[in-house]
């Protein structure tokens, strides 16, 4: 299990400490007994703190690195190996990474080769963030770039290539005039590609009924399933929800 959530310095128990000068944040990944450090900027928005849905998809992608057979992942991912020796490296394309944490973990705990994308001004601190982890996500096989990803601009989703196997996301989904962009992103990323199937993996908590509307346009041209739901926090009725997309037809 991942020990993500965000605590006051005088709650921590040492094992995931706050640095309250530096917007340090320490976790410690169990299946892989090591420690991310992730760099948050509260001040400079929402682009530079971590959310509730990026914590989810670390702890699911730790529990798969223990227990395989039981994760709601592996149909994604148990054709990859996690040393990148035995099988093909896993291509992993993580879009709005905000700090970047879902991605560096995956590198790190799948041995993956993973691209931490987002706006223009996050790209900073998102390189800030995966070069402070760089060696962690080395001893385990995997390796993390960094590049713009613009929703929408076809020539953002052309400049990543094409070798990609997954694509994963969280908390990407909340101002409606978001949705199209985001949408024509993933359609760009999962469709028309020759050979590869390609799926994607989104963790969000719905905060709006108009959520809905993305999710309407999303099915028109992918099957979407649940494949996780969190407990819902005290103080919340609805849980983080892990979604599957996959295009129509490839199931
Ligand atoms: C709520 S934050 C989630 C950040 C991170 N995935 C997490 O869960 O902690 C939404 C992210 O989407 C990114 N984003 C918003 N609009 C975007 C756009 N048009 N193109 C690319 N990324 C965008 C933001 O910069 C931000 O990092």
């Amino acid at each position: 299990m991942v020990s993500g959530n965000l605590r006051d310095e005088d709650e921590t128990d040492g094992e995931n400490e706050v640095d309250n000068t530096s917007n340090l944040q320490m976790y410690r990944i169990h299946s892989i007994e090591s420690t991310v450090v992730i760099r948050q900027l509260p001040s400079q928005g929402i682009s530079f703190k971590l959310w509730l849905p990026a914590t989810t998809l670390v702890t699911l992608l730790d529990n798969y690195r223990r227990d395989p057979i039981n994760s709601p992942l592996t149909r994604t991912l148990s054709s990859f190996s996690s040393d990148g020796t035995d099988s093909p490296r896993l291509n992993i394309v993580e879009i709005g990474s905000g700090t970047g944490i879902v991605g560096i973990a995956a590198a790190a705990m799948l041995g993956a080769n993973v691209t931490l994308t987002d706006l223009p001004n996050v790209i900073e601190n998102l390189k800030f963030n995966a070069d402070a982890n760089a060696r962690v996500v080395a001893r385990f096989g995997g390796e993390v770039h960094v590049a713009p990803l613009r929703w929408g601009e076809a020539g953002d989703v052309e400049d990543l290539g094409r070798d990609v196997d997954l694509v994963l996301a969280s908390d990407v989904v909340y101002h409606e005039h978001l949705y199209d962009p985001l949408l024509k992103t993933l359609r760009l990323m999962l469709l028309n590609r020759e050979s590869k199937k390609r799926v994607f993996r989104m963790a969000h908590l719905k905060r709006w009924k108009k959520e809905s509307i993305f999710f309407k346009k999303a099915r028109k041209v992918f099957d979407v399933d649940v494949i996780h739901c969190d407990v819902p926090q005290e103080g919340f009725r609805i849980g983080v929800v892990v979604y599957r997309f996959v295009p129509k037809g490839h199931i």
